[in-house]
């Protein structure tokens, strides 16, 4: 596997290939990112990993500095999934001046949700994504669904923009016990270790009312939701009953997704449910 960290030096290596698939990521990888990369095999001539912690998408009060940065044991894992390239940029090298153009997602699907508790925050992915996949040739790329939201706002830039890559979404990765797997939850103490499974389970139970017939009734099991996290001492930013298709409220019929985020301790965990 090579490990490359310039532009020109990933230019020249990629010339020899015509469908790149490609996964982009933060680092600090867990199963959920190495499933992507088995995903990505068989749907381009060349498996391409990004490594890039994105300044852009962070607000100035969130986790850029902490974030994880562990390269070395990153490039084993990819290495050992089948990985054939990864392209780790420096800062200097993806954001050589400051980066004034920017990719501004409608507010419909950016602004709500994730966007409303994290202003900004899909400004700083979008431009960074179609950045990567430019720099990387991207053909396919591929992208977890427990960041739900992200998938979404990247399928519709990608199609809005004619960029000739093909999104994949990959299912999200779970413990044993059902908590998603996310690299932030290396940020969890024991007990809260203990304490994550009850996001997951929380999410099971809106989406078994929902299946049940529940949905005339989506804002009591909504409010109920967000009760169960408060009570066991949660922050939850929202627990929301959305349509699949556009994240939008759902009306009959509607194939939905149950969507979370809620802060345990001083780690915010997001995570979803298709019904
Ligand atoms: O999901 C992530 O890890 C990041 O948001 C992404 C897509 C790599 C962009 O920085």
């Amino acid at each position: 596997m090579k490990i490359i960290h310039t532009l020109s030096e990933l230019r020249e290596h990629l010339s020899a290939y015509r469908h790149p698939a490609v996964v982009p990521t933060m680092g600090n990888l867990h199963a959920g990112h190495l499933a992507l990369v088995r995903q990505a095999k068989p749907l381009g001539d060349i498996t391409v990993s990004t490594i890039f912690v994105n300044r852009l998408q962070f607000a100035p009060h969130e986790d850029f500095d902490t974030y994880p940065r562990t390269l070395d044991a990153d490039c084993a894992q990819l290495e050992a999934a089948g990985c054939d390239l990864v392209f780790a940029p420096k800062e200097a090298e993806m954001y050589p001046q400051p980066q004034t153009f920017k990719v501004q997602p409608p507010s419909e699907l950016a602004d709500i949700l994730e966007g409303h508790f994290r202003p900004g925050f899909f400004i700083g992915v979008c431009t960074v994504v179609m950045k990567l996949l430019s720099c990387t040739q991207a053909r396919t790329a591929l992208f977890g669904k427990k960041d739900y939201q992200q998938l979404m706002v990247i399928r519709n830039m990608v199609k809005q923009f004619a960029m000739p890559v093909d999104i994949v979404g990959g299912e999200t990765q779970r413990a044993e016990d059902g908590l998603a797997l996310s690299s932030r939850n290396g940020y969890l103490n024991a007990t809260e270790r203990q304490q994550a499974v009850l996001l997951s389970a929380t999410l099971k139970t809106v989406a078994q009312a929902l299946r049940e017939g529940g949905s005339a009734d989506i804002a009591r099991l909504e409010a109920q939701a967000m009760q169960t996290l408060s009570s066991a001492g949660w922050k939850p930013d929202y627990v929301a009953v959305r349509r699949q298709a556009d994240l939008q409220a759902p009306r009959a019929g509607d194939p939905m997704v149950v969507l979370a985020a809620a802060r345990l301790g001083a780690t915010r965990l997001i995570d979803n449910l298709e019904v």
